[in-house]
């Protein structure tokens, strides 16, 4: 296949840019469908037990109300499961919550009822008026009181080669044998997702068994199958259509009880039915970044090699569902290690269920291993960057393959030199400025380079117009853009005259949105699109233009709307051509998947990021002054639309690193923190000047673009960078995230 490279050119604008910004870009929420009527969530206020009761009379009797929907009276869902309470099958390894299954509580916050009703406001008020009543169980909602139960999950007991069980390379706990060493422990809250778009559905029953899904999802398709599932319908009678999607970064990757709420509810009422949740409800329903405990024995030789690396953690989940995600795997492969032990578990609360957020396990992991890499470097007298080049390595330890590419060096590199590594001092607390202690600190990131299999259709039009269509969603990170992109690299059609369509499950096979994934994924299916595209077009010049009559392929060129004769002056527009040739259209739909190569190389995405901050020593104000982030993603389609990426993910870790804080009041299972009043996230007076570079090298094994993935990489690494600074700052060692102005006073 034809390898394309960096072209010297400006990036496309975002090629949506005009409509968001307009508003014409419609959300889940914006479909106004005829005899649309709204739903509110009545949701529990007890941790754990049983309804004794719903009353819904007076509800029932406010004005516009049509329906109050409880386990009472609710319709259930002919393709649920056995009637069993905790399967242990499905998805992430377990039953995702039935709203209005029975009258079991699982945790603070579930809903228990909607009410529907022929306005939002008379819903919510209606909401208000729905008396429930509760038999309470005891609850465990305490992290640290119940860390003794937590256990292997059951995806790792059933399969010894699972990610998620325990691994052992060398020698366990050889680290305690090293001349130098480290042991600690840290920990972080769970953060709750909260992008700027509400979670929210318009669902349309159009008949008894044809469901159409204006949803805020991260996969059209997947969605499909999980309500097709759910109702009992072929996946090709559920339509979902996402074509907008205001941020989500992992809570898309999983279907929740509001959706279900909001089907059942439009099938009993037999209108097409909104529900979008409230900002408090999106903490207690729609997935965060679990709490996690995390314990790192680290040593090395005195001349600063690593002897070992032993890494166990603890995630928080719901009693009813696995929740895993990948918090060991950077310690198992970054660096250089002859011993390494990872142990992963997870420990079952009365909460709801944690989904992916961004950079998901890897940011958790990475904020021990690289805060453990910044504490030993310290305790060798040596520059934590020097001790991360001393320990790198030119394989993969973990699978013993070949990277297929790896350019963390010249991250390094360019990183360091931006933010001006020289000036940090070995000794804490050497830098001031008047009553700031400036610091600087260090942390890397890596998150597989990802790819799974995906179609795309072209069509062609007789005025030489492209459009181009997926399954797939655009969550934030500019996908159309950097489709479109990949459409002008080849087929010579320019950027006006080119449609990339996105986000309805009815347009050609794509996986979610997810796992920095899309454009290895859709990008490769775009690019055999276009290749067969041109056979076709070639086609029809040499069945139909004398000049190009015998001409192959490489003896043509397609650029500016044209195809060409190499090194004659042959050309002919393709509208032409199509005239021509009498084609109304062409019509091809490919796809592109990843092959043998993906066992014969280890592929990784990387970067390293850079911190300046400033500490107040008298009120433990934190200031991040400045952050350099460098990535290795293999090629860089786009500057400005991964550009935009890197300063998101490094957004995000600051909030990580400085402000995320779920507080939960144990006396009640319930978050305390569920608004931007309490719950803390970065505003733009807490994000100073980002700078982003790129290592740009192409990974022409990942896929034919070189491409690698971004969007998890921007965050992952950045907490400990913080955290580094801090102490290179201070001399204060925080192991507790967020590093709050009370824990370095
Ligand atoms: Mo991402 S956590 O795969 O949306």
């Amino acid at each position: 296949m034809e390898k394309i490279s960096q072209k010297n050119r400006e990036p496309l604008h975002r090629v949506d840019s005009k409509l968001k910004v307009t508003g014409v870009a419609r959300y889940s929420a914006e479909y106004h469908l005829p005899g649309l009527v709204y739903a509110v969530l009545v949701t529990s206020t007890i941790a754990k037990g049983t309804i004794k009761s719903v009353d819904s009379k007076a509800a029932g009797r406010a004005p516009g109300v049509l329906a109050v929907i409880s386990h009472v009276n609710a319709i259930r869902p002919p393709g649920y499961p056995a009637d069993n309470e905790h399967p242990t099958e499905p998805a992430t390894g377990g039953q995702p919550l039935r709203p209005f299954y029975n009258n079991k509580v699982y945790s603070n916050g579930q809903p228990v009822a909607v009410v529907v009703a022929d306005t939002f406001e008379r819903a919510t008020y209606a909401a208000s008026l729905v008396k429930v009543t509760y038999a309470q169980a005891e609850h465990r909602t305490d992290f640290h009181a119940n860390m003794d139960k937590a256990v292997l999950p059951s995806q790792a007991k059933k399969n010894p080669k699972s990610p998620l069980a325990d691994y052992d390379r060398g020698a366990v706990d050889a680290y305690k044998n090293a001349a130098i060493t480290v042991e600690a422990e840290y920990e972080h809250s769970s953060e709750m997702h909260n992008p700027m778009e509400l979670q929210a559905i318009t669902v349309h029953w159009e008949t008894d068994d044809r469901l159409t899904l204006y949803d805020k999802v991260q996969g059209t398709q997947p969605t499909q199958q999980n309500f097709a599932r759910e109702w009992a319908l072929p996946p090709e009678n559920v339509k979902v259509i996402a074509p907008f999607v205001g941020g989500a970064f992992g809570n898309g990757l999983h279907n929740w009880p509001h959706e279900t709420a909001a089907i059942i509810a439009a099938k009993m009422v037999k209108r097409p039915v909104k529900l979008m949740l409230t900002r408090e409800q999106m903490f207690f329903m729609v997935g965060y970044r679990p709490r996690t405990w995390q314990k790192i024995g680290i040593g090395a030789s005195s001349d600063g090699r690593l002897v070992g690396i032993s890494h166990a953690s603890i995630g928080q989940t719901s009693s009813y569902e696995e929740f895993t995600e990948s918090t060991l795997q950077q310690s198992r492969m970054m660096y250089n290690a002859p011993n390494v032990s990872t142990r992963y578990r997870i420990l079952q609360l009365d909460v709801s269920t944690p989904i992916w957020m961004r950079g998901p396990g890897e940011a958790t992991g990475a904020f021990a291993l690289e805060s453990a890499m910044d504490e030993l470097a310290y305790k060798l007298k040596m520059d934590p960057l020097a001790f991360r080049i001393l320990n790198y390595t030119e394989s993969d330890p973990e699978k013993k393959l070949p990277w297929s590419t790896k350019f963390l060096k010249e991250c390094f590199e360019l990183g360091s030199k931006a933010i001006g590594w020289e000036k940090r001092k070995l000794e804490p607390g050497m830098l001031q400025e008047g009553h700031w202690q400036i610091g600087y600190g260090m942390g890397v990131g890596t998150f597989g380079a990802n790819r799974g299999g995906a179609k795309v259709r072209a069509k062609l039009f007789g005025n030489g117009s492209l459009v181009l269509q997926s399954a797939v969603t655009d969550i934030g990170p500019g996908t159309g853009t950097a489709m479109t992109q990949v459409a002008i690299d080849h087929t010579g059609i320019s950027a006006e005259r080119i449609t990339f369509q996105l986000g309805n499950s009815e347009f050609p096979q794509a996986g979610n949105q997810g796992g920095s994934s899309t454009v290895n994924s859709v990008g490769s299916a775009v690019i055999a699109a276009c290749e067969a595209l041109k056979k076709e077009l070639l086609t029809l010049a040499t069945g139909s233009v004398p000049e190009f009559k015998d001409a192959t392929m490489d003896q043509v060129v397609f650029e500016n709307n044209e195809i060409t004769l190499k090194g004659k002056n042959v050309r002919m527009s393709l509208a032409d051509l199509m005239k021509k040739s009498r084609t109304a259209d062409l019509d091809v739909i490919e796809e592109a998947k990843p092959g043998e190569e993906r066992r014969a190389y280890s592929m990784y995405s990387y970067s390293v990021h850079f911190a300046e901050v400033h500490v107040h020593a008298v009120t433990g104000m934190v200031k991040v002054k400045k952050v350099v982030t460098c990535a290795d993603a293999g090629t860089i389609l786009n500057e400005k639309t991964a550009g935009n990426q890197m300063i998101g993910g490094v957004t995000g870790g600051i909030g990580m690193a400085l402000q995320e804080d779920a507080v939960m009041d144990h006396r009640f299972g319930r978050y305390m923190t569920k608004d931007f009043a309490d719950y803390h996230v970065p505003v733009h007076a807490d994000v100073p000047d980002i700078q982003v570079l790129f290592a740009n090298k192409p990974d022409y094994i990942v896929d034919p673009m070189g491409t690698k993935g971004i969007g998890e990489i921007a965050i992952i690494g950045v907490a400990p960078a913080i955290v580094n600074a801090i102490f290179n700052a201070t001399g204060k060692r925080i192991r507790q995230l967020p590093v709050t102005p009370d824990k370095l006073i």
